[in-house]
């Protein structure tokens, strides 16, 4: 189905309100700080950082917490003195991607369930997104950074998009900008056959943009994040509109097209056979798939 800004021709990466408000730090307004048990939001000094907070299930992916990251967009996106949004992970693991019990149990059904309100609020988030990875970043763990504006990775870091060993196809415009950053033949080495890779191949591809010992990379992140707040929020705005404004509208009829093929499959035999085989720790058996 194709986004409803889309259909009326309206630019999604427009102009943002907060446009001119000069940004000035306030040393007596106090950080701002909301938590929800999975994921942090933690707002200072111009910069929004979202913190994937659930180590013990490897920062799976839950319903509840793609709510709060598409909540925590929008907050950010409407908030004049937030410039800059920046995800972390725990230095041993960014994410495992979804939640593959909650999507067994609850797969995303429409176009609003909360994973696609986090998906169209990252890929057409108007101001600048930042992205501190270390340690395995799996499915939507590595297709998100396809929409985020620096990658700083830990040498630990490994990228993987095993949909396909899901029974499933690429989400997240994966299908249109993987190929296109990576060249065909490396895409389809990462989506066909689902191969790990990296943070140095993710270097050499230009999905990342520095490599750095894991325990430094949330502090080269923050410090990166730092320096853009420090910059007017209007040339920022402008800059990234301009950047993305012929990619923003077939990525999210990819997005669109991908969701619709990805729901179907979520519910046939391989993905229902792949997850339970996860679930009970054994190899799925594809062979009546
Ligand atoms: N969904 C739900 N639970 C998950 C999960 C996921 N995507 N990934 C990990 N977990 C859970 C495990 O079930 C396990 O729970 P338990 O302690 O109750 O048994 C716990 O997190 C630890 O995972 P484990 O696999 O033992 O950790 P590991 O360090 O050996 O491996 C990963 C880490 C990320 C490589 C591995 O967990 C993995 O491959 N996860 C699945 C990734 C995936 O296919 N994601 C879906 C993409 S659409």
């Amino acid at each position: 189905m194709m986004d409803a800004r889309l259909a009326r021709g309206v630019s999604i990466l427009r102009p943002h309100p907060s446009f001119d408000a000069p940004f000035i730090p306030n040393p007596e307004i106090p950080a701002m700080t909301a938590s929800t048990q999975d994921i942090l939001v933690h707002t200072e000094a111009g910069v929004t950082t979202i913190t994937f907070n659930r180590v013990d299930k490897k920062n799976s992916i839950t319903t509840t917490m793609y709510a709060a990251m598409a909540d925590a967009l929008v907050a950010a996106e409407a908030d004049a003195a937030v410039r800059v949004v920046v995800f972390q992970g725990d230095v041993a693991i960014f994410s495992a991607g979804n939640d593959i019990g909650d999507f067994l149990q609850q797969p995303p059904a429409t176009q609003d369930s909360p994973v696609f309100r986090f998906l169209h609020g990252i890929a057409a988030f108007p101001k600048p997104v930042i992205a501190s990875v270390c340690g395995p970043a799996v499915g939507i763990g590595t297709t998100m950074l396809f929409h985020c504006d620096l990658v700083y990775a830990g040498d630990n870091a490994a990228f993987s998009m095993p949909f396909v060993n899901l029974g499933l196809c690429p989400e997240a415009a994966s299908s249109l900008l993987v190929p296109q950053m990576m060249g065909y033949h490396r895409a389809a080495e990462a989506l066909l056959l689902g191969e790990p890779f990296m943070a140095e191949a993710a270097l050499e591809v230009g999905l990342v943009n520095r490599v750095v010992p894991p325990t430094e990379c949330n502090g080269i992140a923050q410090a990166q994040a730092k320096k853009l707040a420090a910059k007017p929020l209007s040339a920022l705005i402008e800059t990234k509109r301009l950047m993305k404004m012929g990619q923003i509208h077939p990525v999210l009829e990819r997005m669109a097209e991908e969701g619709a093929s990805f729901g179907r499959m979520l519910r046939e035999p391989a993905a229902r056979e792949a997850f339970s085989a996860f679930m009970e720790k054994r190899k799925p058996d594809f062979s009546k798939a």
